[in-house]
């Protein structure tokens, strides 16, 4: 009989981390994280400096780059991304095999991985030439068919990048504009939502991000990786809690506003309801980014005289879980998804597409610790494991079994 215990030790040390919460799996310079005392900063900067000054585009560089864009640089940057907006006309054809009810996160994720199709060069990462093209091609098309994943469902023409606009003037353009009236752009809005894009540009090695370094490791395309991240950003537990707060919210409103029933289902360990919006595998203090997401609801909500019931909900929520002894005592505060959906809901962003935002604004972060991994030359992805199954056993034909 063979031993076990022998074959296992043969393999050598291996320490066992499920979920790797003590493991590093990479140097990086693009994200200082410290969960302890709720800080956030890009590439040495403050995010909430960076929130409160620069705009979506010039994280987007900084964190790809490594250096704020001068003038020339950003204008450069934002050019060149436009050039790339157009999408192959094959690429609707697939879009439109989607059945209209399917979830835009994985039309998205689709879209993404077929992107390879039409463009399967694979990038040269050491010609910085064909690396800025394939970032600034990525940033492009990506904005665009996020978009489209949104028109499918409810039926409307396809829109296209408009040259004289922004990148998140675009956004909103190619969501919304209908070709009967020209679309009114809400300076607010657009800013609000550069400001949230910002807050969800990079995270370091969060779930959706490992996994687009790891599919990347094996040196798979920049198109097929985000593809990647994008089905593991749509989970409840990482990005997709974005609309699963806004789901129990209404709900909570719903069964009369309720909000001490929820927070003791949420302890009940034999219930596998959660809050969502609440607690973070890093902090365990205040999510920075929770902050001030908080204050912009507040303040978008005001600005656009939206009343809703569901904010009131939220900060009551907030407030009795933030007293309790349960959340208290495992260090649970709101997270970055928790007021989020109000403000989308005020803008009037569909809830299915809360998740799509979450990906277009984490976009530059992916892209960033793609070519990070790829540019320090790192080796494949490939945890191991400890072998828990059976022993060596003869196979038994059907008859016998
Ligand atoms: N509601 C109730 N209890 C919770 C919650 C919650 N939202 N989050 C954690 N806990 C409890 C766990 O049950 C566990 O309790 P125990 O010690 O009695 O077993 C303890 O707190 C620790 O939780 P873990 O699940 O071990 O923590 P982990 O780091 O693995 O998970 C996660 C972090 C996934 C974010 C978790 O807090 C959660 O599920 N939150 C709700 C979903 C959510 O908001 N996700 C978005 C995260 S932010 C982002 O990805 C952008």
């Amino acid at each position: 009989a063979i031993d076990i215990d022998k074959l296992r030790s043969a393999t050598g040390a291996i320490t066992i981390d499920p979920g790797y919460k003590n493991s590093g799996s990479c140097k990086s310079e693009i994200t200082f994280l410290d969960g302890e005392e709720g800080i956030l900063r890009y590439r040495g900067y403050s995010i909430e400096e960076l929130a409160d000054k620069a705009d979506f585009l010039e994280v987007s560089f900084l964190l790809i780059f490594g250096e704020l864009p001068n003038k020339t640089q950003l204008e450069k940057f934002e050019t060149d991304i436009r050039k790339y907006t157009l999408v192959n006309e094959e690429m609707k054809t697939i879009l439109e095999g989607f059945p209209k009810t399917a979830h835009p996160m994985g039309v998205l994720s689709a879209l993404t991985s077929a992107l390879t199709a039409f463009n399967p060069k694979p990038v040269n990462v050491d010609n910085e030439n064909e690396l800025y093209d394939a970032v600034c091609k990525t940033m492009g098309k990506f904005l665009v068919i996020a978009t489209w994943t949104y028109r499918r469902r409810m039926g409307l023409p396809l829109n296209y990048y408009d040259n004289t606009k922004g990148y998140v003037e675009n956004f909103m353009r190619l969501m919304f504009e209908i070709p009967t009236e020209p679309y009114k752009m809400d300076k607010r809005i657009v800013d609000a939502l550069d400001k949230l894009f910002i807050l969800h540009a990079d995270h370091e090695q969060n779930c959706s991000t490992s996994t687009v370094r790891i599919v990347g490791s094996s040196h798979a395309g920049l198109f097929a990786s985000i593809s990647a991240g994008v089905s593991a950003l749509w989970g409840p537990l990482h990005g997709g809690a974005n609309q699963a707060v806004l789901e129990m919210l209404q709900e909570i409103h719903d069964n009369g506003g309720d909000v001490e029933k929820f927070v003791l289902k949420a302890k009940d360990k034999e219930d596998p309801f959660r809050l969502m919006g609440f607690g973070h595998r890093v902090y365990k203090n205040f999510d920075p980014r929770a902050t001030i997401i908080k204050k912009a609801a507040d303040d978008v909500l005001d600005a656009l005289g939206v009343d809703d019931p569901l904010l009131e909900i939220a900060k009551k929520l907030e407030k009795v879980a933030l007293e309790d002894e349960y959340f208290k005592s495992r260090n649970l505060y709101p997270n970055v998804d928790f007021y989020s959906g109000i403000i989308y809901r005020a803008m009037g962003i569909p809830v299915e597409m809360f998740t799509v935002l979450f990906a277009i604004g984490r976009l530059p972060g992916w892209i960033a610790q793609w070519k990070e991994m790829r540019s320090n030359k790192e080796p494949i992805g490939r945890p191991r494991q400890v072998y828990m199954g059976h022993t060596l056993r003869p196979f038994k034909e059907v008859k016998d079994r």
